[in-house]
């Protein structure tokens, strides 16, 4: 891990690892939208997170304090106990929270073991208005 001169941290990935982050990332409405700058900069800051098979990740309801890829692995999305979706990697999952400030929306379970990414919300969000206020200063 090295810091940069904002101090956020920079969690080294192989190449493979950071192609699917940002393959999902490309995959989401919104994060595909992201300048190179700030995508890079959000990959970079996404640390590790392995959970077993039948872990709740993300529970309907609670506060969101993180935006998930999933590398490796299906998980299953319900909402008010009815599934709503079954996910494979790559994907983006729990953004709502964080781009909205919504509680989360569904609950989301590892049917396998799964290999996530997570990034959070105050950093995600600082990459946002730093490089908004990069642009803006430059004009
Ligand atoms: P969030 O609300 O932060 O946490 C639950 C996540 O489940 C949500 O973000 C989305 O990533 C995902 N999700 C919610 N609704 C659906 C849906 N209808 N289909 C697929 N994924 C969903």
């Amino acid at each position: 891990e090295t810091a940069t001169s904002s101090d956020r941290k920079v969690i080294q990935k192989d190449q493979h690892t950071w192609d699917i982050i940002e393959s999902a990332f490309l995959t989401n409405d919104f994060l595909c939208q992201l300048e190179k700058q700030q995508m890079d900069e959000m990959i970079e800051s996404m640390h590790q997170v392995d959970v077993p098979a039948d872990s709740i990740v993300i529970r309907q309801g609670d506060h969101g304090s993180l935006l998930y890829v999933l590398e490796d692995g299906k998980l299953q999305v319900t909402k008010d106990n009815r599934l709503l979706r079954i996910m494979d990697a790559p994907c983006v999952f729990g953004e709502l929270a964080i781009l909205y400030h919504c509680e989360r929306t569904a609950s989301v379970k590892a049917l396998t073991p799964c290999r996530l990414w997570a990034i959070e919300r105050s950093i995600f969000h600082s990459i946002m208005v730093n490089s908004a206020k990069t642009k803006h200063d430059s004009l």
